[in-house]
Protein backbone atom coordinates (compact mmCIF):
# COMPACT_ATOMS: atom_id res chain seq x y z
CA UNK A 1 0.00 0.00 0.00
CA UNK A 2 1.28 3.47 -0.53
CA UNK A 3 1.13 5.82 1.59
CA UNK A 4 0.14 9.47 0.70
CA UNK A 5 2.99 12.24 0.72
CA UNK A 6 0.46 14.45 2.60
CA UNK A 7 0.18 11.83 5.34
CA UNK A 8 3.88 11.42 5.57
CA UNK A 9 4.50 15.41 5.58
CA UNK A 10 1.61 15.58 8.17
CA UNK A 11 3.34 13.41 10.67
CA UNK A 12 6.82 14.80 9.81
CA UNK A 13 5.61 18.30 10.98
CA UNK A 14 4.44 17.48 13.81
CA UNK A 15 7.55 15.45 15.12
CA UNK A 16 9.16 18.68 14.01
CA UNK A 17 7.14 21.20 15.67
CA UNK A 18 6.18 19.26 18.48
CA UNK A 19 10.37 18.84 19.42
CA UNK A 20 11.23 22.47 18.41
CA UNK A 21 11.46 25.23 21.12
CA UNK A 22 12.77 28.47 22.09
CA UNK A 23 15.86 26.86 23.32
CA UNK A 24 16.82 27.08 19.96
CA UNK A 25 17.64 30.57 20.91
CA UNK A 26 20.34 29.58 21.96
CA UNK A 27 21.55 28.13 19.50
CA UNK A 28 21.18 30.84 17.00
CA UNK A 29 22.69 33.60 19.30
CA UNK A 30 21.74 37.22 18.62
CA UNK A 31 18.91 38.71 16.64
CA UNK A 32 21.02 39.20 13.84
CA UNK A 33 21.48 35.70 12.79
CA UNK A 34 17.98 35.34 14.30
CA UNK A 35 16.85 37.69 11.08
CA UNK A 36 19.31 35.60 8.68
CA UNK A 37 17.83 32.24 9.93
CA UNK A 38 14.25 33.60 8.84
CA UNK A 39 15.68 35.17 5.63
CA UNK A 40 14.90 38.42 6.67
CA UNK A 41 17.12 41.99 6.89
CA UNK A 42 17.79 43.01 9.74
CA UNK A 43 14.98 46.35 9.62
CA UNK A 44 12.57 43.86 10.05
CA UNK A 45 10.22 44.98 13.05
CA UNK A 46 10.44 42.58 16.34
CA UNK A 47 7.36 42.70 15.72
CA UNK A 48 7.81 40.24 12.55
CA UNK A 49 11.07 38.49 13.87
CA UNK A 50 9.51 37.14 17.02
CA UNK A 51 6.09 35.92 14.69
CA UNK A 52 8.17 34.24 12.31
CA UNK A 53 10.07 32.30 14.28
CA UNK A 54 8.09 28.86 14.29
CA UNK A 55 9.62 27.59 17.25
CA UNK A 56 8.45 29.53 19.80
CA UNK A 57 4.69 29.34 21.06
CA UNK A 58 2.13 31.50 20.38
CA UNK A 59 2.08 32.71 23.62
CA UNK A 60 6.43 33.67 23.46
CA UNK A 61 5.85 34.93 20.51
CA UNK A 62 3.59 37.37 22.01
CA UNK A 63 6.03 38.38 24.82
CA UNK A 64 8.77 38.52 22.45
CA UNK A 65 7.27 41.32 20.81
CA UNK A 66 6.72 43.30 23.81
CA UNK A 67 10.41 44.91 23.69
CA UNK A 68 13.15 45.05 21.08
CA UNK A 69 15.96 43.79 22.95
CA UNK A 70 14.18 41.43 25.05
CA UNK A 71 14.45 38.46 22.24
CA UNK A 72 18.39 38.72 22.56
CA UNK A 73 17.98 38.67 26.80
CA UNK A 74 16.05 35.65 25.73
CA UNK A 75 18.70 33.68 23.36
CA UNK A 76 21.22 34.89 25.84
CA UNK A 77 19.28 33.42 28.69
CA UNK A 78 18.81 30.17 26.63
CA UNK A 79 22.55 29.81 25.72
CA UNK A 80 23.64 30.26 29.15
CA UNK A 81 21.89 27.59 30.26
CA UNK A 82 22.97 25.05 27.47
CA UNK A 83 26.67 26.12 27.90
CA UNK A 84 26.49 25.22 31.92
CA UNK A 85 24.96 22.14 31.23
CA UNK A 86 27.68 21.24 28.50
CA UNK A 87 29.92 22.13 31.69
CA UNK A 88 28.14 19.92 34.43
CA UNK A 89 27.80 17.38 32.28
CA UNK A 90 31.12 17.04 30.38
CA UNK A 91 32.60 14.24 33.06
CA UNK A 92 29.52 12.04 31.95
CA UNK A 93 28.32 9.43 29.29
CA UNK A 94 25.60 11.87 28.21
CA UNK A 95 27.32 15.17 28.26
CA UNK A 96 24.59 17.12 27.05
CA UNK A 97 25.12 16.82 23.51
CA UNK A 98 22.90 19.46 21.09
CA UNK A 99 22.07 19.48 18.03
CA UNK A 100 22.82 22.40 15.29
CA UNK A 101 18.62 22.43 14.69
CA UNK A 102 15.59 23.43 16.06
CA UNK A 103 15.41 20.44 18.73
CA UNK A 104 18.19 21.56 20.05
CA UNK A 105 18.48 18.77 22.62
CA UNK A 106 17.44 15.94 20.30
CA UNK A 107 15.19 12.89 21.02
CA UNK A 108 16.67 12.60 24.93
CA UNK A 109 13.97 15.09 25.87
CA UNK A 110 11.19 12.55 24.84
CA UNK A 111 12.24 10.54 27.81
CA UNK A 112 10.70 11.85 31.12
CA UNK A 113 14.43 11.27 32.39
CA UNK A 114 16.76 12.96 34.78
CA UNK A 115 18.64 14.00 31.93
CA UNK A 116 15.56 16.38 30.93
CA UNK A 117 14.24 17.14 34.17
CA UNK A 118 18.13 19.23 34.71
CA UNK A 119 17.71 20.70 30.73
CA UNK A 120 14.52 21.72 31.64
CA UNK A 121 15.64 23.36 35.63
CA UNK A 122 19.01 25.05 34.16
CA UNK A 123 17.24 26.74 31.14
CA UNK A 124 14.45 28.08 33.10
CA UNK A 125 17.11 29.65 35.49
CA UNK A 126 19.33 30.92 32.08
CA UNK A 127 16.26 33.02 31.51
CA UNK A 128 15.02 34.10 34.76
CA UNK A 129 19.38 35.58 35.12
CA UNK A 130 19.38 36.77 32.27
CA UNK A 131 16.36 38.91 32.68
CA UNK A 132 17.17 40.12 35.78
CA UNK A 133 20.46 41.19 34.97
CA UNK A 134 19.11 42.91 32.11
CA UNK A 135 16.83 44.92 34.19
CA UNK A 136 19.74 45.85 37.27
CA UNK A 137 21.64 47.02 33.70
CA UNK A 138 18.96 49.29 32.60
CA UNK A 139 18.89 47.19 29.26
CA UNK A 140 15.09 46.39 28.98
CA UNK A 141 12.41 49.47 29.51
CA UNK A 142 9.97 47.51 31.34
CA UNK A 143 11.81 46.79 34.43
CA UNK A 144 15.02 48.02 36.67
CA UNK A 145 15.94 47.34 39.75
CA UNK A 146 14.37 45.94 43.19
CA UNK A 147 13.59 48.91 45.10
CA UNK A 148 11.16 46.57 48.22
CA UNK A 149 14.22 45.45 49.40
CA UNK A 150 14.72 48.81 50.94
CA UNK A 151 11.74 48.24 53.08
CA UNK A 152 13.81 45.27 54.61
CA UNK A 153 15.14 46.38 57.94
CA UNK A 154 18.90 46.11 57.84
CA UNK A 155 19.79 46.63 62.25
CA UNK A 156 21.53 49.43 61.60
CA UNK A 157 24.20 47.64 60.13
CA UNK A 158 24.05 48.89 56.69
CA UNK A 159 21.86 50.86 54.47
CA UNK A 160 20.05 50.09 51.40
CA UNK A 161 21.36 51.35 48.03
CA UNK A 162 22.77 50.92 44.43
CA UNK A 163 20.83 48.56 42.57
CA UNK A 164 19.61 45.47 43.98
CA UNK A 165 18.58 42.41 41.41
CA UNK A 166 14.96 42.13 40.76
CA UNK A 167 14.48 38.66 40.79
CA UNK A 168 11.10 38.69 41.46
CA UNK A 169 10.59 39.91 38.12
CA UNK A 170 13.13 38.05 36.36
CA UNK A 171 11.51 34.80 37.92
CA UNK A 172 7.28 36.01 36.78
CA UNK A 173 9.08 36.41 33.03
CA UNK A 174 10.75 33.32 33.15
CA UNK A 175 7.64 31.63 34.02
CA UNK A 176 5.25 33.38 31.77
CA UNK A 177 7.76 32.80 28.67
CA UNK A 178 9.10 29.14 29.60
CA UNK A 179 6.28 27.49 30.89
CA UNK A 180 3.60 28.22 28.29
CA UNK A 181 5.60 25.34 26.32
CA UNK A 182 3.76 23.16 28.67
CA UNK A 183 0.51 24.79 29.04
CA UNK A 184 -0.86 24.73 25.63
CA UNK A 185 -0.71 20.93 25.97
CA UNK A 186 -3.50 19.01 28.58
CA UNK A 187 -1.77 19.12 32.26
CA UNK A 188 -0.44 15.43 31.11
CA UNK A 189 2.22 13.60 33.45
CA UNK A 190 5.16 14.74 31.13
CA UNK A 191 3.79 18.35 31.15
CA UNK A 192 3.36 18.05 34.78
CA UNK A 193 7.06 17.13 35.82
CA UNK A 194 8.51 19.92 33.34
CA UNK A 195 6.69 22.46 35.14
CA UNK A 196 7.78 21.43 38.32
CA UNK A 197 11.52 21.25 37.14
CA UNK A 198 11.17 24.92 35.87
CA UNK A 199 10.04 25.93 38.76
CA UNK A 200 12.74 24.34 40.34
CA UNK A 201 15.33 26.00 38.61
CA UNK A 202 13.93 29.09 39.43
CA UNK A 203 13.35 29.07 42.99
CA UNK A 204 17.14 27.17 43.17
CA UNK A 205 18.07 30.65 41.23
CA UNK A 206 16.71 32.96 43.93
CA UNK A 207 18.28 31.06 46.36
CA UNK A 208 22.35 31.96 44.54
CA UNK A 209 22.24 35.78 45.60
CA UNK A 210 24.51 37.85 47.99
CA UNK A 211 24.43 40.69 49.72
CA UNK A 212 27.62 43.05 48.07
CA UNK A 213 28.85 45.83 49.96
CA UNK A 214 30.78 49.29 49.45
CA UNK A 215 32.15 51.03 52.37
CA UNK A 216 32.26 55.20 52.74
CA UNK A 217 34.02 57.61 54.85
CA UNK A 218 36.88 59.01 55.79
CA UNK A 219 40.04 57.11 55.19
CA UNK A 220 38.99 54.08 54.60
CA UNK A 221 36.94 54.03 57.79
CA UNK A 222 33.65 52.24 57.03
CA UNK A 223 31.36 55.18 58.89
CA UNK A 224 28.44 54.34 55.98
CA UNK A 225 28.18 50.71 54.39
CA UNK A 226 25.89 50.47 51.25
CA UNK A 227 24.81 47.25 50.78
CA UNK A 228 22.34 45.71 47.57
CA UNK A 229 21.94 42.58 46.05
CA UNK A 230 23.38 41.01 43.41
CA UNK A 231 23.34 37.25 42.14
CA UNK A 232 25.84 34.73 42.06
CA UNK A 233 27.44 33.54 38.37
CA UNK A 234 25.51 31.74 36.75
CA UNK A 235 27.84 28.96 37.49
CA UNK A 236 26.54 28.69 41.29
CA UNK A 237 23.39 27.78 39.66
CA UNK A 238 24.48 25.07 37.60
CA UNK A 239 26.31 23.24 40.22
CA UNK A 240 23.49 23.59 43.07
CA UNK A 241 20.77 21.88 40.15
CA UNK A 242 23.37 19.41 39.51
CA UNK A 243 23.51 19.16 43.14
CA UNK A 244 19.10 18.12 43.02
CA UNK A 245 19.77 15.72 39.14
CA UNK A 246 22.02 13.78 42.02
CA UNK A 247 19.09 13.83 44.31
CA UNK A 248 16.10 13.83 41.91
CA UNK A 249 12.83 11.79 42.79
CA UNK A 250 11.48 9.38 40.88
CA UNK A 251 7.46 10.14 40.74
CA UNK A 252 4.70 8.77 39.26
CA UNK A 253 0.99 10.44 38.20
CA UNK A 254 -1.69 10.33 40.88
CA UNK A 255 -4.79 8.35 40.05
CA UNK A 256 -6.55 11.29 39.16
CA UNK A 257 -3.90 12.47 36.93
CA UNK A 258 -3.57 15.63 39.04
CA UNK A 259 -0.54 15.22 40.93
CA UNK A 260 2.75 13.93 40.64
CA UNK A 261 3.90 11.60 43.77
CA UNK A 262 6.92 9.20 44.79
CA UNK A 263 6.86 6.10 43.34
CA UNK A 264 6.33 4.56 46.53
CA UNK A 265 5.03 5.54 50.05
CA UNK A 266 8.70 4.70 51.91
CA UNK A 267 10.17 7.17 49.76
CA UNK A 268 11.10 11.14 51.12
CA UNK A 269 8.74 13.61 49.17
CA UNK A 270 10.87 15.81 47.09
CA UNK A 271 10.49 19.80 47.79
CA UNK A 272 9.27 22.00 45.29
CA UNK A 273 12.89 22.96 45.29
CA UNK A 274 13.74 19.42 44.60
CA UNK A 275 13.95 17.91 40.58
CA UNK A 276 11.95 15.07 39.73
CA UNK A 277 11.30 12.61 36.82
CA UNK A 278 9.79 10.02 35.70
CA UNK A 279 11.73 7.25 33.34
CA UNK A 280 15.06 5.79 33.99
CA UNK A 281 17.63 7.13 32.13
CA UNK A 282 19.35 4.71 29.36
CA UNK A 283 23.19 3.98 29.71
CA UNK A 284 23.90 6.08 26.61
CA UNK A 285 26.56 3.73 26.17
CA UNK A 286 25.68 3.24 22.18
CA UNK A 287 25.00 5.70 19.95
CA UNK A 288 21.31 5.99 19.34
CA UNK A 289 19.87 8.59 17.99
CA UNK A 290 16.06 7.83 19.27
CA UNK A 291 17.17 9.07 22.47
CA UNK A 292 19.78 11.66 21.65
CA UNK A 293 22.63 9.31 22.56
CA UNK A 294 25.93 9.44 21.06
CA UNK A 295 27.51 6.76 22.63
CA UNK A 296 30.85 6.81 24.14
CA UNK A 297 33.63 6.41 21.55
CA UNK A 298 36.25 8.42 21.53
CA UNK A 299 35.84 9.71 24.68
CA UNK A 300 38.10 10.99 26.51
CA UNK A 301 38.66 9.21 30.12
CA UNK A 302 40.45 9.11 33.43
CA UNK A 303 42.62 6.09 33.89
CA UNK A 304 42.54 6.30 37.62
CA UNK A 305 39.27 7.33 38.67
CA UNK A 306 36.42 5.06 39.94
CA UNK A 307 33.54 7.71 39.01
CA UNK A 308 31.58 8.19 36.30
CA UNK A 309 34.34 10.24 34.30
CA UNK A 310 36.67 6.51 35.07
CA UNK A 311 37.82 4.72 31.98
CA UNK A 312 35.79 1.93 33.96
CA UNK A 313 32.18 3.44 33.45
CA UNK A 314 32.42 5.85 30.87
CA UNK A 315 33.56 3.31 28.22
CA UNK A 316 31.17 0.65 29.56
CA UNK A 317 33.31 -2.07 29.45
CA UNK A 318 34.82 -1.83 26.01
CA UNK A 319 38.30 -0.76 27.41
CA UNK A 320 40.28 2.37 26.05
CA UNK A 321 43.02 3.32 24.36
CA UNK A 322 46.14 5.93 25.72
CA UNK A 323 47.78 8.05 23.12
CA UNK A 324 51.09 9.81 24.48
CA UNK A 325 51.03 13.58 23.99
CA UNK A 326 54.12 16.05 23.74
CA UNK A 327 53.34 19.76 25.64
CA UNK A 328 55.80 22.80 25.30
CA UNK A 329 55.38 25.22 28.65
CA UNK A 330 57.29 27.65 29.77
CA UNK A 331 59.48 27.05 32.65
CA UNK A 332 62.38 28.34 34.49
CA UNK A 333 61.25 31.86 34.44
CA UNK A 334 64.10 34.62 35.19
CA UNK A 335 63.37 37.78 36.24
CA UNK A 336 65.77 40.33 34.62
CA UNK A 337 65.95 43.69 36.13
CA UNK A 338 63.93 45.75 34.57
CA UNK A 339 61.45 44.63 33.31
CA UNK A 340 61.96 41.60 31.63
CA UNK A 341 61.42 37.73 31.83
CA UNK A 342 62.96 35.28 30.20
CA UNK A 343 61.97 31.46 30.37
CA UNK A 344 63.28 27.97 28.83
CA UNK A 345 60.77 25.81 27.33
CA UNK A 346 60.22 22.83 28.34
CA UNK A 347 58.74 19.51 26.70
CA UNK A 348 56.79 17.11 28.65
CA UNK A 349 54.40 14.04 28.64
CA UNK A 350 50.97 13.57 29.14
CA UNK A 351 49.17 10.36 28.64
CA UNK A 352 45.38 10.87 27.19
CA UNK A 353 42.95 7.92 27.39
CA UNK A 354 39.97 7.19 25.68
CA UNK A 355 36.88 5.18 25.07
CA UNK A 356 37.25 1.66 22.27
C1 LIG B 1 24.17 25.98 12.50
O1 LIG B 1 23.35 26.10 11.36
C2 LIG B 1 23.27 27.42 10.84
C3 LIG B 1 22.32 27.42 9.65
O2 LIG B 1 21.42 26.40 9.72
C4 LIG B 1 24.68 27.89 10.43
O3 LIG B 1 24.61 29.22 9.95
C5 LIG B 1 25.61 27.80 11.62
O4 LIG B 1 26.93 28.13 11.21
C6 LIG B 1 25.59 26.40 12.22
N1 LIG B 1 26.39 26.40 13.44
C7 LIG B 1 27.24 25.41 13.74
C8 LIG B 1 27.95 25.56 15.03
O5 LIG B 1 27.45 24.45 13.02
C1 LIG C 1 30.58 15.04 24.19
O1 LIG C 1 30.47 13.75 23.63
C2 LIG C 1 30.63 13.71 22.23
C3 LIG C 1 30.44 12.28 21.74
O2 LIG C 1 30.21 11.36 22.72
C4 LIG C 1 31.98 14.23 21.83
O3 LIG C 1 32.09 14.27 20.43
C5 LIG C 1 32.18 15.64 22.39
O4 LIG C 1 33.49 16.09 22.14
C6 LIG C 1 31.92 15.66 23.90
N1 LIG C 1 31.96 17.02 24.35
C7 LIG C 1 32.71 17.41 25.37
C8 LIG C 1 32.64 18.85 25.72
O5 LIG C 1 33.43 16.63 25.98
Amino acid sequence: MEVPVFLVWIVLCNIQLSLASWWYLGVLGTSASLSRDTRQTSSVSVNEMCNNSPYLEPRQRELCAKEKRLIDVISAGASMGIEECKHQFSGRRWNCTTFNNTDVFGNVIKIKSRETAYIYSISSAGVMYSVTRACAQGTLIGCGCDDSVRKQGTEGKFEWGGCSENLQYGAKFSEEFVDSKEQIQDRNEFGLMNLWNNKAGRLIARKQVDLVCKCHGVSGSCSVKICWRKMRPFRAIGSALKEKFDGASLMKINKRGSKLRPISKDMKRPTRKDLVYLENSPDFCEPNLAYGSLGTRGRECKKDSYGLDGCNLMCCGRGYYTIVKEFTEDCDCKFFWCCRVECQKCRHVKELHYCN
